[in-house]
């Protein structure tokens, strides 16, 4: 099977197995353990910031970010197709109590006559005030998208003048950095607080983390602790994280090259499939909307193929490249999609 449905399905390494074994087993939430620092204090590194906190998953990261910035029932402005909006069931208003407004976008950047529309430093007698603005990059729903530095810059500005603290989901920040030529740091900059995931395309099999200020990561802690991330002997687990972030991020540009050659092959069968031009980074959005058959059929069809993918919307499909996934993979993809579209890319069109 070729596994294109994510970058989360990546393998650790070996040199990921060894650091496993020998990691050390301290109690994270008692006296600490070593690892798990090690690691917290190489993210903090990495994005320029004082502190940084380690969670399970890119959602609790999320989560505790918003808590910990915790101005409970000010609203959150964001682009309207944010992951945290689009795929979190609704922890930002069901466990944050924040109020959320999705604002208009383009590649996954919000308008910013929009935000200038919205923001406000407080609230008034008939407006909520702006407890958090918050960016995604890269932008998944925008298929991996990578935010400008200029935007991130204006919204921050924006922000600013408003005294407005911002956030950055950097689930795949890695990935954004690697395709703007610059460091985690350049893009974590323009954000008081930034979060990322070391299993996806970093190949751990575990975490997140928080950062920013040393007064922001402790509230975190707490937070964390406050929806079950408190994590007993996470050394082992944190290893991985360590390997991923010393080893694992030059890589990222193999993966970007890997998703523009499919995504050319792509357009090659057909199209109307995909503008390559729109692959920025790791993940590729497919629309299979010609065909006239929808995408859980798509999926469907080509797992039947050897090759799995995500149906991630009614006529789209997403396909993801990553560490296990070579020129060679990428050829018997496009051959099982090309063999599927000649069968049915066609066929139902006649219909
Ligand atoms: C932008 C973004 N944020 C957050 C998450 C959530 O990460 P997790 O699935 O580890 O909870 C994802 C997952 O794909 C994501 O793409």
């Amino acid at each position: 099977m070729i596994d294109l449905r994510s970058d989360t399905v990546t393998k650790p390494t070996e040199a990921m197995l060894d650091a496993m074994q020998s990691a050390t087993f301290g109690d994270d939430s008692r006296d600490g353990d070593a690892t798990v620092q090690k690691l917290e204090a190489l993210a903090a590194r990495k994005t320029g910031k004082d502190a940084a906190v380690y969670v399970p998953s890119g959602t609790m990261s999320n989560l505790v970010s918003l808590l910990a910035h915790g101005d409970r029932g000010g609203e959150v402005l964001l682009e309207a197709t944010s992951h945290i909006l689009t795929a979190e069931l609704g922890g930002i208003s069901n466990i944050a109590a924040m109020f959320y407004r999705g604002l208009p976008g383009r590649r996954g950047a919000m308008d910013l006559d929009a935000l200038r529309d919205h923001i406000r430093p407080r609230i008034t007698r008939n407006r909520l005030g702006t407890a958090l603005v918050w960016m995604e990059t890269t932008h998944n729903a925008a298929g991996g998208a990578v935010l400008p530095l200029t935007h991130l810059a204006e919204v921050q500005k924006l922000a600013r003048e408003n005294e407005v603290p911002v956030h950055i989901d950097g689930a795949r920040i890695f990935n954004a950095a690697a395709a703007l030529g610059v460091g985690a740091k350049e893009v974590a900059k323009h954000s008081d607080t930034v979060c990322f995931c070391v299993s996806k395309g970093l190949s751990a099999p575990i975490g997140s983390l928080v950062c920013g200020s040393l007064e922001f990561i402790e509230r975190a802690r707490g937070f964390r602790r406050m929806v079950g991330g408190n994590m007993r002997q996470a050394g082992p687990i944190a290893a991985a994280g360590i390997v991923a972030l010393e080893n694992m991020v030059e890589r990222l540009p193999e993966d970007h090259r890997t998703a523009k050659r499919l995504a050319a092959g792509l357009h090659a069968i057909d199209a109307s499939i995909i503008d390559p031009a729109a692959v920025e980074t790791n993940l590729v959005r497919v629309s299979v909307r010609a065909s006239g058959r929808q995408a859980a059929e798509w999926s469907a069809d080509l797992k039947q193929r050897g090759v799995l993918v995500s149906p991630c919307a009614t006529w789209e499909l997403r396909f993801v490249t990553h560490r296990h996934i070579g020129d060679a993979e990428v050829d018997h993809a496009l051959s099982a999609f090309a063999d599927a579209w000649k069968q049915f890319g066609t066929a139902d069109k006649r219909r």
